[in-house]
């Protein structure tokens, strides 16, 4: 527990207006898209600089008080909870963008804003920065930072960590440090940056990064291709990029990811016809038509070759939207159905297939229920298990048994534990079906460097950093 004589310190260190330990503001802290997690805060901070993130850092390692960066709260592992109390980090006020430099295709950006925010501000500039969490609307840059973020266009762009170029981090002494330079190519000593990226605010905290960008593509098409088997959608997948096609995105929605979302927003009009229990959502991208097509026309000889129905193809942009709606609606749509365990599996996307069998029967065996979609061009199938009605006893026992399985096979067929939602609190359990004791300890050793005390996001990712010292 935080003293009343800490909590003055920290206002003081804040300014008044920048700190709470009011109940509303703690509990809108105690939480993100994980589940129905609740871990209160005894207080948040909303710094304004990086001096203040500075002190604020430096006053809470001196006195042991765990820190928990915040960015807009849609993570999905629990990564914003503050499970051992301590505060809240909240990096909203650090919103700008403080440069776009089009020489160079580059630009400079605060933690705190929101990912399509950044993005609009480069097309308005003819340039891109792909990585798109469906959450982009109110998902912050600090957040895909944390996690390494990805989306539908990772497939053909890479995710977060590709477009990171440099990054000013406060550590948890509350020294300023910058970990890369302004260059495309950069082979001088350990790469720092590329370690604080995907380290979900258990090594420092961000307070500026600059990104790469690319020019923009101007043109899309977009298809929805409907299957009466989910394995042969998933089968085609890796059939698409052999046949010489790399989409710019090309993701899975089984039956159910559909129909409940379409049952979430009504501003989406589509017919799914009764046999269809599988769907890939195509979109392909480029500066000329000609060539776009030629790609179109590939994609669509191996869906048929993979026994699709009839393909929907979006002629307007009103219809492009809505099928983007759709598909980025499926998590929250899953939501509010029930509370749901979103398990963020990725494997080599030619095992695809197995994996989604694997899972269906794994649910048969433990008795839940499960809602798959994803990127399945990266082989990231998010399975969502479905609470529903399940006993506290299922929930909390039987399930886990399952998830475990899953894992197992998924690191058996060459693949990992999340593709971009990270570990977090919730995945934490999992860890050594991924990692043996000895990659573990050397994360646990690189965490010890950057945070001997122990006090940035702690209980995150590893159970006991202190395991082997
Ligand atoms: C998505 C998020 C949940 O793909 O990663 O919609
Ligand atoms: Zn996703």
């Amino acid at each position: 527990m935080i003293t009343s004589d800490q909590l003055n310190q920290l206002k003081a260190i804040c300014g008044g207006e920048n700190f709470s330990i009011n109940d509303e503001i703690r509990a809108e802290n105690a939480s993100d898209e994980t589940e129905d997690l609740v871990f209160l805060p005894d207080a948040v901070c909303f710094p304004k600089t990086v001096d203040q993130v500075s002190a604020i850092l430096r006053y809470c390692n001196e006195q042991l008080i765990p820190v928990t960066t915040r960015g807009a709260g849609t993570g999905l592992s629990g990564g914003a909870l503050p499970v051992n109390g301590g505060i809240v980090l909240a990096m909203k006020h650090f919103n700008r963008i403080i440069e776009i430099d089009e020489r160079n295709l580059q630009a400079t950006v605060e933690p705190g804003v929101i990912t399509q925010v950044f993005q609009e501000a480069v097309i308005e500039k003819g340039l891109y920065y792909p990585p798109d969490p469906s959450s982009r609307g109110s998902s912050l840059i600090g957040g895909n930072l944390a996690h390494c973020s990805g989306g539908p266009r990772a497939v053909k762009y890479g995710v977060t960590r590709d477009y990171v170029l440099d990054l000013e981090v406060v550590l948890a002494n509350g020294e300023v440090i910058r970990t890369g330079a302004r260059v495309l190519k950069n082979s001088t000593g350990y790469n720092l940056t590329q370690l604080l990226v995907g380290s979900e605010g258990t090594l420092g905290v961000i307070t500026k990064v600059v990104f790469k960008l690319i020019p923009y593509p101007p043109l899309n098409k977009v298809l929805l291709a409907p299957f009466r088997a989910a394995g042969d959608a998933c089968l085609a997948v890796s059939a698409i990029f052999r046949a010489g096609v790399v989409p710019s995105a090309l993701e899975f929605m089984e039956r159910d990811a559909i129909d409940w979302t379409l049952k979430f927003r009504d501003d989406i009009s589509l017919n799914i016809g009764a046999e269809e229990q599988a769907h890939l959502l195509v979109e392909v991208d480029g500066n000329e038509e000609d060539e776009m097509m030629r790609q179109v026309e590939k994609i669509v000889a191996v869906l048929e070759a993979h026994n699709c129905m009839d393909i929907y193809f979006a002629e307007s942009e009103a219809q492009k939207t809505d099928l983007w709606k759709l598909r980025r609606s499926v998590a929250e749509a899953v939501k509010s159905n029930s509370v749901y365990k979103e398990e963020d599996t990725v494997v080599p996307r030619a095992e695809l297939p197995v994996l989604l069998e694997a899972v269906k029967k794994t649910g048969e065996k433990y008795g839940f229920r499960s809602v798959c979609y994803g990127h399945a061009g990266d082989g990231n199938l998010h399975v969502n298990i479905i609470r529903g009605d399940l006993s506290e006893d299922a929930w909390k026992n039987e399930v886990p048994k399952g998830i475990r399985e899953i894992f197992s096979l998924v690191v058996s067929l060459g693949g990992t534990l999340s593709g971009e939602h990270g570990i977090g609190l919730v995945q934490q359990p999992y860890m050594e079906i991924a990692f043996s004791e000895q990659q573990l300890e050397l994360m646990r050793g690189i965490k010890r460097v950057f945070d001997p005390k122990n006090i940035l996001n702690p209980g995150k990712i590893f159970t006991n950093i202190h395991a082997q010292a």
